[in-house]
């Protein structure tokens, strides 16, 4: 079996909020360049899990490796940038797409060119002139993908992404998902997504975790989803464990 370097690893990690435990202790790697999913109940610790990769919350215990390094030694601003985030309202600032797509550029006192602009919205599958488009005025489809264009602009290694079509129609959830798969292809970006739907999980899956109470109960290729060995996992299958 290939093995791969991981993009991010827990140790013993624990996380608790006024001394409730939220998570773990978890043990567990996200390796890179792969697409891993992250599922399990409502509550489970999923959310929870992505603030830690990107330092937005800090364990208790336990460790977390960025590429080999402790988070805790990347400067924040580049740890930001390395770890890029996507939410499933994808929000945007008031202004144009323009203005969206330049936001993380500007915090760093740098242009963002037309023409790169231009490209990283091909690059998403929107047309040129969508640029000068009021942000706010986009569907939901459109807004998700300026949210992962601007994610691209930072040449972020790994990708955080939560539940982002949940809100969609088939169609843009379709895109949505093809368009995430073409970015892992093309620039081996590390892809980390919770999501709800268990199909989609392991269809656009290398890798999974499965969470529950804030364990890491089974994790493995997507596919342990089909035949699950931990009785708590198969009962999430089944829909038992909401
Ligand atoms: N700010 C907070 N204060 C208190 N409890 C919180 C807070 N944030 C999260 N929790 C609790 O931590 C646990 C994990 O929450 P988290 O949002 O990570 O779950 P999740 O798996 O993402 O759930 P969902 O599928 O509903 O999004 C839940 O029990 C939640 O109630
Ligand atoms: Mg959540």
């Amino acid at each position: 079996m290939t093995t791969y370097e991981p993009a991010i690893h827990f140790k013993d990690v624990r996380y608790s909020i006024d001394g409730n435990p939220i998570i773990g202790p978890i043990t567990g790697s996200f390796p890179a360049g792969q697409i891993t999913t992250l599922v399990g109940p409502s509550g489970a610790g999923k959310t929870t899990v992505l603030k830690l990769c990107n330092g937005l919350l800090s364990p208790d215990a336990g460790e977390i490796l960025v590429e080999g390094r402790p988070i805790g030694s990347l400067e924040p601003t580049a740890l930001r940038r390395k770890v890029g985030m996507a939410l499933q309202d994808a929000p945007m600032v008031n202004g144009s797409v323009y203005d969206n797509l330049a936001l993380p550029l500007r915090l760093r006192k740098k242009e963002l060119s037309e023409t790169d602009a231009v490209s990283w919205l091909e690059d998403v599958g929107l047309p040129a002139d969508y640029l000068h488009k009021k942000a706010t005025e986009l569907s939901g489809g459109q807004r998700q993908k300026v949210s992962i264009a601007r994610t691209l602009v930072n040449h972020s290694d790994i990708l955080l992404m939560d539940e982002i079509t949940s809100a969609l129609d088939r169609g843009s959830k379709r895109e949505i998902e093809s368009l995430i798969t073409r970015i892992n292809e093309k620039y081996g970006t590390t892809i980390i997504w919770i999501t709800h739907n268990l199909e989609q999980a392991i269809s656009i899956g290398d890798f999974t975790w499965v969470l529950v109470a804030g364990e890491l109960v089974e994790t493995g290729e997507s596919r342990i989803l089909e035949k699950p060995a931990d009785e708590r996992v198969r009962r999430f299958v089944k829909g038992e464990l909401q």
